[in-house]
């Protein structure tokens, strides 16, 4: 049986729904904002430049031809995890609902470099910054999930296929920053926590088996492909694999490369069953082996990156 492919015009009408999303500036996040709003979603753009989260939303008025579509700029740089608890509370005293988190935000194979929090830069921008934006917005998550038909409020969190690259024990809790290894390796670990971190939120705030309810929080870990962005230019510098795929042409443009980010978040196909799951592209079920379905892993991670927030000051008491 021949299926259509998966396409953004073929999402339901987002109206009345709110959204926020990581890095929506550029790249994949700037084309996952666009084809929100142009269901007529809400949408708040975290953002580390005001300038550059200003020039993308003017853009993105013009393509959706609405100088008033409601896509906000949100403040956050990754690299400092005050900001982002700020950024939490300014979207909490303008919104009381929140229908999709899109923790999309990246960097790879950049030079090494320290957080303001003293972390890796890999490790704090692609990983702990979300997990600490989860954390804080999941009251609010949740209430949202109860007041709605299951499987309208979701989180999605971009990973990549390179997390099976990663190496020895997948994370490396005795030296979280990989100091002495390639700027690859701490890619590679950054996107396994992402994938550990959508399935340790499966098991706290996913469906459970049986019968649908309202509470329930459907997430997915999605890999969007190679796709030709601001990151992947990084990849081709700094790797001859990462050089070549693109010479060939086989990088995706950023619009297609938001379509599993897009289908998992708000698409009436992605199925209940596949919330805690891996997406490849298009909108497919991906599998995962090793380090990624070893549950102890999931929850080791979990509670060592909320002892570290807890102990830095940013977590108040347990919420899930
Ligand atoms: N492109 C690919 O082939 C590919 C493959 C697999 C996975 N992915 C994943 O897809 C996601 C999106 O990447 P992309 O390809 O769209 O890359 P991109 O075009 O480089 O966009 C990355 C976004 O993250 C933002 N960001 C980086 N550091 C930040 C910080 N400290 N604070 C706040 N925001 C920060 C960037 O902001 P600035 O504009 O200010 O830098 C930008 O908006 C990433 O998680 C990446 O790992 C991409």
């Amino acid at each position: 049986m021949m299926c259509t492919p998966f396409s953004a015009a073929s999402l339901p009408d987002l109206t009345g729904r709110i959204y926020l999303i990581t890095g929506g500036n550029a790249g994949i996040g700037y084309e996952t904002v666009y084809a929100l709003a142009s269901k007529g979603a809400t949408v708040y753009l975290c953002a580390r430049s005001e300038s550059k989260a200003t020039t993308a939303i003017t853009s993105l008025r013009e393509k959706l031809q609405n100088p008033n579509a409601p896509i906000h700029y949100l403040h956050m740089d990754h690299m400092d995890l005050s900001t982002v608890a700020a950024g939490v509370n300014t979207f909490l005293t303008k919104e009381s609902a929140l229908h999709g988190l899109i923790l999309n935000a990246g960097i790879m194979c950049t030079p090494w470099d320290e957080s303001t929090d003293g972390y890796e830069s890999h490790w704090q921008t692609n990983y702990l910054s979300h997990y600490l934006l989860t954390y804080l917005l999941l009251p609010t998550i949740q209430a949202t999930a109860l007041r709605c038909e299951p499987g309208v409020v979701r989180i999605v969190e971009l990973t990549s296929g390179a997390w099976q690259m990663s190496k020895g024990p997948g994370i490396w809790f005795d030296q979280i920053a990989l100091a002495d290894h390639e700027p690859f390796d701490r890619y590679c670990q950054s996107k396994l926590a992402n994938l550990l971190h959508i399935k340790e939120l499966q098991k706290k705030v996913g469906p459970k088996s049986g019968t649908p309810e309202r509470g329930e929080v459907w997430v997915a870990a999605v890999h969007p492909g190679l796709v030709e962005t601001g990151l992947s230019a990084n990849f081709a510098t700094t790797s001859i694999v990462g050089r070549t795929l693109l010479r060939l042409g086989m990088g995706a443009p950023p619009e297609k490369g938001a379509l599993g980010s897009l289908f998992a978040i708000a698409s009436n196909d992605f199925k209940r069953e596949w919330s805690g799951s891996y997406m490849v592209p298009t909108a497919k079920k991906g599998w995962t082996w090793r380090w990624a379905n070893d549950k102890a892993l999931q929850e080791k991670l979990w509670k060592w990156t909320e002892d570290q927030l807890r102990w830095k000051g940013f977590l108040g008491h347990l919420v899930v």
